[in-house]
């Protein structure tokens, strides 16, 4: 049978990892600037997580939500602890779509409105909603369609404030992403968060904020929120939370009630994955990674505002994104194949580092270094200068 071929590939088969870095099949070593797009929060196989994890599998690994499972509180309880959310309520899910589905669904039940409003650029998931609030044509199916999500401009204080004029009573929930991923790393202003909040507390309208890529401590604080200050009313969160164990989740704020059967879900909150998404909380409180993330973004970020040729660096925490321009269209593949580096992309020209929370010194170093050597390389100078010596070559072999 073969694969459903959705997905551009790079030609490169991984077999391990450890920390921030990987191997493919042939020993060759990288370093993970991606990791596995904002997932490894923790760095690969991190040996807590791993024992954690087996531990688990040994007593038990999954029975459904119709039993008590007392990992599930304890997850709650670290979780409320780390976030500083503990008066929020958690609801466990798979991926970081199920939380956005989940959550504007939630939304919906609580005030009884029907219009979302999303924002330009922004993405949310694949499931049938979340795909609907996500901005690209091209993954919206007509059976997705719907008059339900208007989108507006993303830090358009005057255009959101226009649209509550005539629209603010209709509206369920605003979603937004503190700062865009996909969108190519695009930070919300904190008035503009600020704003959000106010119109949604006039309107009756829920605030959603999409943490699943921003969030879980990535840029330096829990939530990408808590740097406006601004409290939302349910935060969805789902890569770094399992380090690569497949688990989402939605935080509810304590005014929006539950009901029996309102939201529910065959994996979500199995055993498995509490064990896995207690250990990522626990190394991250014991190894201070979000303070950790904080600094070496600094680091990374005040550096890259150094290197010549790349433009319009920006990001918070490890969470950051610079501008490659047409010349440099290149830089991402060289990265990749002539310094065994992993970066992510946002088309059309953006390169976006998530590494994991746990990056070192000496791995930010050794990214900035070959960053800097594969501009040079690529920059039209130094390929002009590479071509006369090919051609002189050519001549001395003549
Ligand atoms: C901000 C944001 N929300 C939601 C999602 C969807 O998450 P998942 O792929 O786990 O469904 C993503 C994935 O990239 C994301 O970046």
């Amino acid at each position: 049978m073969k694969l459903f071929d959705v997905y551009p590939l790079n030609d490169i088969t991984i077999t391990k990892a450890q920390g921030s870095y990987v191997w493919d099949e042939n020993g060759v070593q990288y370093l993970d600037m991606y990791g596995g797009h904002a997932v490894i929060s923790i760095g690969h196989t991190h040996p807590h997580w791993v024992k954690r994890i087996e531990d688990q599998l040994e007593k038990i690994a999954f029975y459904s939500n119709s039993v008590h499972i007392p990992i599930q509180q304890q997850l709650a309880d670290k979780l409320g602890k780390v976030s500083g959310k503990d008066d929020f309520q958690l609801f466990l899910v798979n991926s970081g779509a199920e939380a956005n589905e989940n959550a504007m669904k939630l939304a919906s039940f609580h005030n009884g409105k029907k219009k979302i409003v999303a924002f330009k650029k922004a993405f949310h998931g694949r499931t049938s909603l979340a795909v609907a609030a996500t901005d690209n044509k091209a993954i919206v199916t007509p059976l997705n369609e719907t008059d339900n999500v208007d989108f507006l401009p993303y830090n358009d204080e005057a255009a959101l404030k226009r649209y509550f004029q005539t629209n603010g009573k209709e509206v369920c929930a605003v979603i937004i992403e503190g700062i865009q991923g996909v969108g190519g790393i695009n930070i919300a202003t904190e008035s503009f968060l600020q704003l959000i909040r106010r119109l949604c507390d006039q309107n009756d309208a829920v605030f959603i904020a999409d943490e699943v890529q921003c969030g879980y401590g990535r840029t330096g604080k829990f939530f990408c929120l808590d740097h406006a200050g601004v409290q939302a009313d349910i935060y969805t969160m789902a890569k770094g939370m399992g380090n690569g164990f497949p688990v989402g989740g939605i935080l509810i704020a304590p005014h929006i009630q539950p009901k029996h059967g309102m939201l529910g879900t065959t994996f979500g909150g199995n055993h498995l994955a509490c064990a896995a998404a207690l250990a990522v909380l626990e190394v991250i409180e014991d190894e201070n990674l979000i303070e950790f993330a904080k600094q070496r973004g600094m680091y990374l970020i005040n550096r890259l505002k150094t290197i010549d040729g790349i433009e319009n660096v920006r990001g918070k925490g490890l969470m950051i994104g610079f501008d490659v321009p047409e010349e440099l269209k290149d830089l991402r593949k060289k990265l990749l194949y002539d310094f065994n580096i992993f970066t992510g992309e946002a088309k059309p020209n953006v390169i976006r580092l998530l590494p994991s929370l746990a990056l070192s010194r000496k791995q930010s170093d050794e990214f900035l270094e070959a960053l800097q050597e594969a501009i040079a390389e690529l920059s039209p100078k130094a390929k002009k200068a590479g071509n006369v010596q090919q051609e002189e070559e050519v001549r001395t072999q003549d």
